[in-house]
């Protein structure tokens, strides 16, 4: 892993904002600030595409304007309001949790990604995402794409297949999010995630940060992020020889 010195991190806040200002997605869920706007929005993306949510996330919040509506929602329509979606899951949690602010908060939002955690279905990735972006904690938003683009910009070898990997992620980052836009910082990492810096076919040549892309620059992109596959189930794991153990 490299490092950064303070004026290459701030340097590199500017390009990735400036980038953001002009070149950020316009998505309906990013028009305000507002927490539960902010969190209905993120339980939708975690395990489906930004294309495929607006037109749900348009809807539910035409049906569930406000966190007491969503509280309050007859479970039959708010099944109908995820039909398609999948993962139903996040839709039991989603009102359960929408109980718990109206009900154990008096309606008053949990404001730190650590208070956060205590809501259902709200683990590490999705309180980063919420403290941040609407209540301007800086602290990481650290998914998939995190983990790609981060071990990319500054070659970061340990293995994300790895539990405490993420800690060394969330301390990195913790270093170079900005405590004056965590939220805009966050949302642009994932939009580059999505356009320039993917997981196949990169673009990094266009990409507003390829200055700072560390793997780029050394031609070694296809080996970022490091992932080790797991150990096949079996009867005999001392066979299995895994390629960084
Ligand atoms: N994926 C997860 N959260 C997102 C967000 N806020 N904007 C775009 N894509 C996302």
């Amino acid at each position: 892993m490299i490092t950064w010195s303070p004026s290459k991190i701030k340097a590199f806040q500017k390009a990735l904002l400036t980038w953001y200002d002009t070149d950020g997605r316009d998505l309906p869920w990013r028009r305000d600030h507002d927490p539960y706007h902010v969190w209905v929005s993120e339980i939708m993306l975690q395990q489906t595409q930004v294309n495929t949510v607006i037109p749900y996330y348009n809807r539910f919040m035409d049906w569930f304007p406000t966190v007491t509506d969503l509280a309050d929602a007859p479970e039959e329509r708010l099944m109908k309001a995820w039909e398609g979606l999948g993962y139903y899951s996040r839709a039991r949690n989603l009102q359960k949790a929408a109980k718990q602010v109206v009900e154990d908060f008096n309606g008053k939002w949990p404001r730190t990604a650590e208070e956060l955690l205590d809501l259902a279905g709200i683990g590490p990735y999705t309180a980063g995402a919420i403290a941040s972006i609407a209540f301007g904690e800086p602290v990481p938003a650290v998914d998939g794409n995190a983990f790609r683009v981060f071990s990319r910009l500054l070659e970061i070898d340990d293995d994300i297949a790895k539990p405490q990997t993420r800690q060394v992620f969330e301390q990195v980052i913790g270093t170079i999010i900005p405590t004056d836009r965590p939220g805009d910082f966050n949302q642009a990492i994932m939009d580059l995630g999505s356009s320039y810096m993917t997981a196949k076919n990169p673009d990094s040549e266009n990409s507003p940060v390829k200055a700072f892309d560390q793997a780029y620059l050394d031609g070694v992109e296809d080996q970022y992020p490091v992932k080790t596959k797991k150990p096949p189930a079996g009867p005999d794991p001392i066979l299995w020889v895994g390629n960084s153990c």
